[in-house]
């Protein structure tokens, strides 16, 4: 099979069919994405707590973030792979240009970065150098200390104007791609509106140009003590974690996944 490229997404984006993006930490895990036809994996630090059983994304290091994407990209020549840089790996632009040579080098085609306006500067130094960057808005789990916890982002009036225009910022400095975790339905459709690169929804509704899921949540052996209203276990009437996945894709291109019980309003 063709490797996906972001000219192919968004080729499909205007098709009109959503894209299928999962996570990934591993060579089994990657191969099988590969198996269903995903287009797009993201090595999320996710993985830190999945498969390392790390309290928190902030504990990932940048050398974990390097294992798990060389191992997924072993396995895997057809998905676009999406390395996340780590807590403080892009602190300062250098650190971030550096960190994310590496990740490209052990085989990721992008770098997914969380942040708003102030990850403009060095997204624009990324993209100008050719690594394309996925910026992560929204519910930002690295910031969860300022957060104060893993709730709805972008309630209120003044909240989601400053997310309104931080997207169109990301946009103009290069941003490749826009996610969007945990914002009411509302926001989203405003944020796309105002945007033209492919937006990719986790907890954002259902009109996402694309889903993404943790692949721990979608097998039903999720870290959190408590499942998000966003996710949902695949595995149940699946007789294999490949047939899960297949079900999941299937569902997010017949466009049965997120559904309104999965959304935030
Ligand atoms: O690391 C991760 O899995 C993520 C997703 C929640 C989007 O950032």
């Amino acid at each position: 099979m063709k490797k996906f490229s972001i000219p192919d997404i968004h080729t499909k984006i205007k098709a009109n069919e959503k894209i299928s993006f999962i996570t990934a930490y591993d060579f089994p895990t990657s191969f099988y994405a590969k198996e269903a036809e995903i287009e797009m994996i993201l090595v999320g630090d996710s993985g830190g707590m999945c498969l390392l059983g790390k309290k928190s994304t902030m504990e990932v290091t940048m050398d974990e973030m390097l294992i798990m994407t060389e191992a997924v990209a072993k396995a895997n020549s057809s998905s676009l792979i999406i390395a996340d840089m780590p807590f403080m790996s892009y602190s300062t632009d250098h650190l971030a240009l550096e960190n994310a040579t590496r990740l490209m080098q052990n085989g990721a085609h992008s770098v997914k970065i969380e942040g708003g306006s102030w990850i403009c500067k060095l997204t624009s130094i990324l993209a100008e150098r050719g690594i394309p960057v996925c910026a992560h808005m929204g519910l930002t789990p690295q910031s969860i200390n300022r957060i104060g916890g893993y709730f709805v982002q972008g309630r209120d009036i003044s909240k989601k104007k400053h997310m309104i225009e931080e997207a169109k910022s990301l946009e103009n400095a290069g941003a490749s791609m826009i996610l969007l975790e945990c914002i009411p339905n509302d926001l989203t459709i405003e944020i796309m509106d105002n945007i033209s690169v492919p937006v990719i929804g986790i907890g954002a509704g259902q009109k996402t140009d694309g889903q993404i899921m943790v692949v721990h949540d979608l097998l039903g052996i999720s870290c959190l003590e408590k499942s998000p209203k966003f996710v949902k276990n695949f595995l149940k009437g699946s007789s294999s974690i490949e047939s899960a996945i297949s079900k999941y894709v299937k569902s997010v291109k017949n466009k049965t996944f997120p559904s309104k019980s999965h959304t935030f309003y």
